[in-house]
């Protein structure tokens, strides 16, 4: 009885994922609102993107396509592995034993006056690659703009951790998307973002 009741509650469950997703899949749409924002200056938009789905890089190419920056990608010179769980072993290690990850070098405009700095949260901050990026650039002086993608746990210490890692910096209010996770992707139910590209202009116009 127990096992027909807890089968019964999985099946829901996974209906619910499934319709809801797709319902998210449609709202991933072309932008409906004008975009009012207005840049001081040149901007970079840094970023790290990890998962199959690519939830940070979506998020990335909004914001590039509206505030017509340059898109920096960061890449780890070894890439994570293709297997979620190995590489939540592999980042839990390097969180641990507090091993920088190696990048591919990466330049920005030496112009640019705004930096957004993308990335997933891996236990509950930047991930790695974004650490190592930050530490060699802390970008002060100039105007820093977080925004990320999580799997539901929310953005923690990401927007702090940005701060620190740029004391000379002006790190503007970021924004947190919740991507899709790891049970949504083994389902083949997994959207990039669960917000919209309106949501990312909204956010662009409040800030600028
Ligand atoms: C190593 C690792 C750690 C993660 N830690 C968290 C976390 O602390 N909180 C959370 O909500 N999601 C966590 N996630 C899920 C990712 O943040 C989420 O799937 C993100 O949108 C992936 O972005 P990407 O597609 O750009 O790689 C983690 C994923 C990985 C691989």
């Amino acid at each position: 009885m127990k096992i027909a009741i807890i089968v019964i509650i999985v099946i829901v469950l996974v209906g619910i994922i499934t319709v809801g997703c797709r319902l998210l899949n449609s709202r991933n749409t072309e932008a409906t609102i004008a975009v009012t924002a207005k840049l001081p200056g040149k901007a970079a938009i840094v970023y790290f993107s990890q998962s199959k789905v690519q939830n940070t890089a979506l998020v990335a190419k909004w914001i590039q396509k509206h505030v017509d920056g340059e898109l920096v990608e960061v890449i780890p010179v070894n890439p994570y592995p293709d297997a979620y769980s190995d590489t939540l072993k592999e980042a839990n290690r390097e969180r641990k034993e507090e091993t920088p990850r190696e990048i591919q070098p990466v330049t920005i405009p030496e112009d640019c006056e705004i930096v957004f700095i993308g990335s997933p949260i891996w236990y509950g901050t930047y991930a790695p690659p974004i650490a190592t990026f930050l530490k060699a650039n802390p970008l002060a002086g100039k105007t820093v703009v977080p925004f990320c993608t999580h799997g539901g746990g929310g953005a923690g210490r990401f927007e702090q951790d940005v701060q620190a890692a740029c004391p000379e910096a002006k790190v503007l209010k970021g924004f947190v998307a919740r991507g899709s996770n790891q049970i949504e992707r083994r389902l083949d139910v997994g959207v990039p973002s669960h917000h919209t590209e309106d949501d990312v202009i909204t956010w662009l116009n409040g800030i600028f």
